[in-house]
């Protein structure tokens, strides 16, 4: 009989948050255990991290109880030990599981998220972390749901809320690319001027200094709002339905507000909707991933070529000696709900 393979397994654990607090250092924890190779069941794998993906809907999933439990997301990772065919060994996939360097999956809700994702990765040439980001699921969310329910067309204008966030200078871009005249917000002078500057955003504004309304109205100009791509949740959806354009269209994305515990803004100019014939439409992506590959045939050249910009921020696992601190993980998302950073958080820790 072969020795039972026993792996070093570093994973990140979360306390209770208390209500209407924002996440914050002090409720993570790291710890460092040893796990044996498990013996799997029909349809398990066993995977290797090799990037995470720090995502701001993670939050909602912390636990309510008072005991710690481990923090679940999504990773890239190497398949190294596989009872389902679908994800053999040495298969890239993309799925939920700890924050740990190795993962057990053995969920069937889990393995029904998992997505094979070797597609394009190697082949690209480009870092693993843009299979995060620009070349990930928020690109891919958005790419899908521009063509899926926004109904772009040449000439018209949208206001995409976080345009500095992942979906948002995705957004920004794509629809820049198919004609229309793109307004952005942004919580900083330097994410406005790198959405306008490197972007070509057409007009940004300060939504933590400005009057929303205004700042809209005035970006917007005599043409008027057509689309509203909302990622934030919060009152500004009123707004849109009082300013857009009869036939315009808000496309429900995001719900950033909630991610950091703030109300998500009830609903109070819904009679627009009627009056305008306005239409709103919500899109999750999770139903859509079979139409990666075409996604990735288009946006691949477009971000090797640059004409697809991303901004990225991969912090790093590995000490100098080799060893792993996972403490980044907790430490990068705290700062991403923080807004510290613009554009897709990964943190780094096994290279391909
Ligand atoms: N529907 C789907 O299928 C789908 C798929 C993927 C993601 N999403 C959702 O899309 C949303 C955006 O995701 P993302 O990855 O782009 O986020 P992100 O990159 O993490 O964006 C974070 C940025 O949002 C801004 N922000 C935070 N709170 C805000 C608030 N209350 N109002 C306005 N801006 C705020 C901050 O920048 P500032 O400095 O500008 O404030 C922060 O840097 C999330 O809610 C995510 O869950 C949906």
């Amino acid at each position: 009989m072969s020795p039972v393979q026993q792996y070093t397994n570093a994973r990140v654990l979360i306390s209770k948050i208390p209500e209407n607090t924002a996440p914050n250092k002090s409720h993570f924890r790291t710890e460092t255990i040893t796990i044996t190779a498990p013996e799997l069941k029909e349809n398990e794998l066993f995977a290797k991290t090799l990037v995470i993906s720090l995502d701001p809907w993670i939050r909602h999933t912390f636990p309510e109880g008072t005991s710690e439990a481990p923090v679940v997301g999504y990773a890239i990772a190497r398949v190294l030990d596989s009872k389902n065919p679908k994800f053999p060994v040495g298969a890239l996939i993309f799925g939920p599981g700890e924050w740990a360097e190795y993962n057990h999956i053995s969920d069937p809700e889990h393995l029904a998220d998992v997505n094979r994702y070797d597609g394009a990765i190697v082949s690209s040439g480009l870092p693993l972390s843009t299979f995060n980001g620009i070349l990930g699921v928020p690109a891919f969310t958005v790419w899908h749901s521009l063509r899926k329910v926004a109904d772009l067309k040449e000439g018209e204008t949208i206001y995409i809320s976080s345009a500095a966030g992942t979906l948002g200078q995705i957004a920004g871009q794509l629809a820049k690319r198919k004609g229309l005249r793109v307004i952005g917000s942004a919580g900083s002078q330097e994410k406005i001027d790198y959405l306008i500057d490197e972007l070509g955003f057409d007009a940004v504004f300060n939504y933590k200094t400005q009057d929303k309304k205004q700042a809209l109205l005035d970006a917007a100009g005599p043409k008027g709002l057509d689309i509203y791509y909302d990622l934030v949740g919060d009152e500004t959806v009123d707004i849109a339905l009082e300013i857009l354009n009869p036939k315009g269209r808000v496309i429900s994305i995001g719900t950033l507000n909630m991610h950091n515990n703030l109300p998500v803004a009830p609903i109070r100019n819904a009679e627009h909707i009627l009056w305008k014939q306005l239409r709103f439409e919500g899109y999750t992506v999770f139903e859509f991933y079979e139409h990666f590959p075409e996604f990735w045939e288009e946006a691949v050249p477009l971000v090797k070529s640059g004409e697809l910009k991303y901004k990225e921020h991969v912090a790093e696992a590995r000490r100098a000696d080799g060893s792993l601190d996972l403490q980044v993980v907790s430490e990068s998302y705290v700062d991403l709900l923080a807004g510290k950073h613009s554009g897709k958080v990964s943190v780094h820790v096994a290279d391909l």
